[in-house]
């Protein structure tokens, strides 16, 4: 039976950066993109590029970078947002816009405070502002999981007439049940005039943990788009994860009448990248990208997988990426090999100098460490992008005191604003100790809310990396650091944080604001 394609949009780069803290920057965002190419993702939506210029050079940087997959911005249904997005979109090979306004009573009254006859005349007239950059544009109903039928029918039939190509129906604040959500994606395609000339998606939040559950209904009622992000990250509960969604469909290739495009050995590595960059770990037992996705603990199992392997497992590690993490580098590699790896890793270096830089401390690193991984590249990349604009506050170099029954002592050296500044604080342990001296130096008043301390690779001579989550007033910023000493990571992690406090960015939420 020859099967449909069904489009992955991947939203990894902006509903998940919409998580608290998940903030990234634009060399962090192009990494990902590219593991997202690699994927083979139908379509990456890069950001929304009215939220700020940063947002903006990022989406366009992007555009410029990516010539497979489909580059999209979201805007809301506006004139000047969806001017942005075309803008920002304009040098992809295939570009989108993906424009949205509510549509469920609760949001068109109290959010946007429109009748729903200006709902639908907004929506109309966005899809024309759109129209003027790209024809792919894409339509959603906000909310659409709380929205009635029937002004979804009537919404979506002007919205098709007027030119949108993919209707999206989000389960904005995942509402919905299985059954429910699927009877309503057949209600949609079946009452819908034009509904055979567009392609149905759905976008699920996994606020009752039925993102993945959801989207798969919605699949088998007809949706041939599933909007998803790389580990279910997203607003608040994430939203339906990538890896499950594609290895359901795959898995299950007998009841699913799609198939994806996506290359599936790389979904374990794009999961690595995205907890990196953004600080957000995998939990363990996390379905195919979780540490334990396919370990056996129990004999009964163990002994049945060796007897033959599907009696416990229904799909192959190796086949979601598992193992791919290759020994890449040593002590003697020399600097054409680490700059072929970056390359391979599509890793940006902006200059020569950033390169010697990058090999100099790639060299110390092996010194410490024998083995290096990819992982350990994207970590130590991560710290090399970080511009001296950034870095208000630097850790210049520490020593730290720890003994059995001795209050932990940390005293440190930091540049402040480019001044150098010594201080010292005991704790109750080395971590602590050091976060006290860096605070009062810093005197940032924020909340510590979230401390995490992860082994990028495996053994006891692996780099460490933590991640601090601060908040100061409506801010929350995640800081990341790596290093082979976790104390080290740890005072990084606290101080990068902290940069990112003290660089103000101010990005406007989509979703947060009226049309
Ligand atoms: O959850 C949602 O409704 C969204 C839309 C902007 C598609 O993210
Ligand atoms: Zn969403």
């Amino acid at each position: 039976m020859s099967k449909e394609h069904l489009v992955i949009f991947d939203t990894t780069l902006r509903d998940g950066e919409q998580s608290p803290g998940a903030s990234m920057t634009r060399e962090e965002k192009l990494r990902i993109a590219r593991q997202l190419e690699r994927m083979r993702v139908d379509v990456i939506e890069a950001g929304f590029a009215a939220a700020s210029n940063g947002d903006f050079d990022s989406i366009r940087s992007i555009a410029e970078a990516i010539r497979e997959s489909t580059v999209c911005s979201l805007a809301r249904a506006n004139e000047n947002d969806i001017r942005r997005a075309g803008e920002a979109i304009r040098p992809a090979a295939q570009g989108r816009i993906h424009t949205f306004i509510a549509t469920s009573p609760i949001h068109m009254e109290k959010k946007l405070r429109m009748t729903p006859d200006q709902v639908v005349e907004q929506a109309v007239k966005a899809i024309g502002w759109a129209r003027e950059y790209t024809d792919d544009v894409e339509f959603s109903a906000e909310d659409a999981g709380r929205s009635e039928v029937d002004f979804l029918c009537r919404i979506f039939e002007q919205v098709i007439k007027a030119g949108a190509k993919t209707i999206n129906v989000p389960d904005t604040v995942g509402y919905n049940l299985p059954e429910q959500f699927g009877s309503l994606i057949r209600t949609l395609i079946e009452r819908v005039p034009g509904a055979d000339k567009v392609v149905w998606s759905v976008h699920c939040h996994n606020d009752l943990g039925l993102a993945v559950a959801n989207s798969l209904a919605a699949v088998r009622m007809g949706a041939r788009q599933v909007e998803c992000t790389i580990n279910g990250l997203g607003e608040r509960a994430g939203n339906a994860s990538l890896e499950e969604v594609v290895m359901a469909v795959r898995t299950r290739a007998d009841i699913f009448p799609v198939e994806t495009h996506i290359d599936a050995t790389q979904i374990v590595p794009a999961s690595r990248l995205v907890s990196q960059v953004t600080g957000y770990p995998v939990q363990p037992n996390k379905a195919i990208v979780g540490a334990n996705a396919f370990a056996h603990e129990s004999g009964i199992h163990q002994d049945g997988v060796l007897k033959h392997r599907e009696t416990y497992e229904i799909m192959r590690a190796e086949d979601v990426g598992w193992g791919a993490n290759k020994l890449v580098l040593g002590k003697l590699s020399g600097r054409n090999a680490f700059r072929a790896r970056l390359q391979e890793l599509g890793i940006e270096v902006a200059s020569e100098e950033q390169l010697n830089h990058a090999f100099a401390r790639f060299k110390e690193l092996a010194d410490k460490k024998h083995e290096i991984f990819d992982e350990d590249l994207h970590a130590l990349m991560s710290d090399e992008a970080v511009t001296p604009a950034d870095e208000y506050y630097k850790l210049l170099a520490s020593r730290v005191h720890s003994e059995t029954g001795e209050v932990p002592l940390a005293a440190l050296t930091l540049s402040v604003g480019g001044a150098e500044v010594k201080v010292e604080s005991s704790g109750s342990g080395p971590v602590d100790a050091a976060f006290k001296a860096i605070e009062q130096v810093a005197k940032s008043g924020s909340e510590l809310l979230l401390y995490s301390v992860n082994a990028i690779t495996t053994g006891t001579d692996a780099q460490g990396e933590v991640t601090v989550r601060l908040s100061h007033g409506e801010r929350v910023v995640n800081g990341q650091g790596a290093d082979t000493d976790i104390i080290i990571a740890s005072a990084k992690a606290y101080i990068n944080a902290l940069n990112r406090l003290h660089s103000n960015a101010v990005r406007l939420d989509p979703q947060g604001e009226t049309v």
